[in-house]
């Protein structure tokens, strides 16, 4: 049986897609993760033992990796391991340049040196940067991202195909717009205003609220991720979004919708609770991705429709509120106060 290497598969996206393989492939998965904050064995506490190997580690780390690839002679490797959030990069981009690149560095000469059939590397549509008035970016255009997390993106991204190039190595990118869906870490905005809404907290809205971007199920992503990983052509990049445009305002009143019919909160008390607070420094106002090529090439399609998909999210946050205390438990307060209370005061 073929063995396929997740990184990062104890993250929102990453266990997302190991669950996916299990139910779609007969691989062996053999899941690499870090476990920082944003990575947790809960995520795929679901998952049948037999059919998904956990291995902790970093993929900083050279000599454990190049050691994996020999015991475990994967076919192909899945990155999903990285730092992802662009208001910690603003705090302090340090490991963000460790990861984001020192880190796939490493995996990349690993898995050259080993040799695998497929170096999948997932890549944002923030590395495109701020393309308000401009018409959408498709996979040729050029790379101008504006914060430490899309600049570390980028510089992967550069740094994978420079490996095809000199070395051969079969890389493809996928680049894909905002998630959204279960498991999603409480910090980026859709999981973040249901805790809050939940919790009778405030609900933060950055600046005017006006910010434009395209908000895929995370379950139709990771069947795009499949699709390419299986039909792409190397050397390729493959954007994957729903070409849907909403609002950060649209999705607060949406949010504050499904919450008020789901957990029975007046939608008049869940709406005097939006906050306007200070703006994200850099923040791109408009992201816009063509998704023609992977549509051709591979067949994919987005298939989850915005209301129905929010709804389920919901829906799964309010049935796991044990998961949502046990992720935010510790140093979650003080990256909150870093930004929400103390107006974006940097660590480092
Ligand atoms: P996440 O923050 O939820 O998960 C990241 C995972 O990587 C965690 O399990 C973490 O423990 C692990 N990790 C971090 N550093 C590591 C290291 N040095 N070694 C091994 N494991 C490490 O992120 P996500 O939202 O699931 O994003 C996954 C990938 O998709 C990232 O590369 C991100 O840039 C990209 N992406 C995310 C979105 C989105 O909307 N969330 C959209 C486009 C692209
Ligand atoms: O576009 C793909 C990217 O989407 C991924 O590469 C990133 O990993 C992922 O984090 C996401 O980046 P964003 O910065 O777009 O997502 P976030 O959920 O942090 O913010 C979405 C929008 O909502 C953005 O305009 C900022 C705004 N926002 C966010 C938070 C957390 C708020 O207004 N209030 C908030 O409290």
């Amino acid at each position: 049986m073929k063995t396929i290497l997740v990184t990062g598969g104890c993250g929102f996206i990453g266990s997302n897609f190991v669950r996916l393989l299990v139910a779609e492939r007969d691989w062996n998965i053999v899941n690499l993760d870090k476990l920082t904050y944003a990575g947790n064995l809960a995520n795929v506490a679901d998952v049948d033992a037999g059919r998904m190997r956990f291995v902790r580690g970093d993929i900083c780390d050279r000599e454990f990796m190049e050691r994996l690839f020999q015991e475990e002679q994967p076919w192909a490797v899945v990155n999903f391991a990285a730092e992802s959030h662009v208001d910690r990069s603003i705090l302090d981009s340090t490991p963000f340049l460790q990861t984001n690149i020192g880190g796939v560095h490493a995996l990349l000469e690993a898995a050259q040196k080993s040799g695998v059939e497929k170096f999948l590397h997932i890549s944002t549509d923030e590395t495109y940067g701020d393309k308000e008035g401009l018409k959408p970016s498709n996979e040729a255009a050029a790379l101008s991202p504006s914060s430490p997390y899309a600049a570390s993106k980028a510089a992967a991204d550069l740094l994978c195909f420079s490996y095809l190039r000199t070395f051969g190595l079969p890389v493809i990118i996928t680049r894909s717009s905002n998630n959204y869906g279960p498991y999603q870490f409480p910090e980026k905005l859709i999981p973040l205003l249901i805790r809050n809404a939940l919790s009778e907290m405030e609900l933060p809205v950055y600046g005017d609220g006006r910010q434009i971007r395209d908000w895929l199920h995370v379950e139709d992503n990771c069947r795009g991720i499949l699709a390419v990983l299986e039909n792409g052509q190397i050397g390729s990049i493959y954007n994957i979004g729903t070409g849907e445009e909403r609002t950060n305002l649209d999705v607060v009143e949406a949010i504050c919708i499904a919450v008020a019919q789901q957990a029975g909160i007046p939608l008049g008390k869940l709406k005097e609770r939006i906050r306007f607070v200070t703006d994200r420094p850099g923040h791109d106002r408009r992201y816009a991705i063509g998704t023609a090529k992977v549509r051709s090439e591979t067949g994919w399609r987005s298939r989850t429709d915005f209301a129905t998909g929010l709804r389920e999210t919901v829906r799964w946050y309010l049935a796991n509120r044990d998961w949502i205390a046990s992720v935010t438990s510790g140093a979650y307060q003080t990256y909150y106060d870093s930004v929400y209370k103390k107006s974006w005061e940097r660590s480092a």
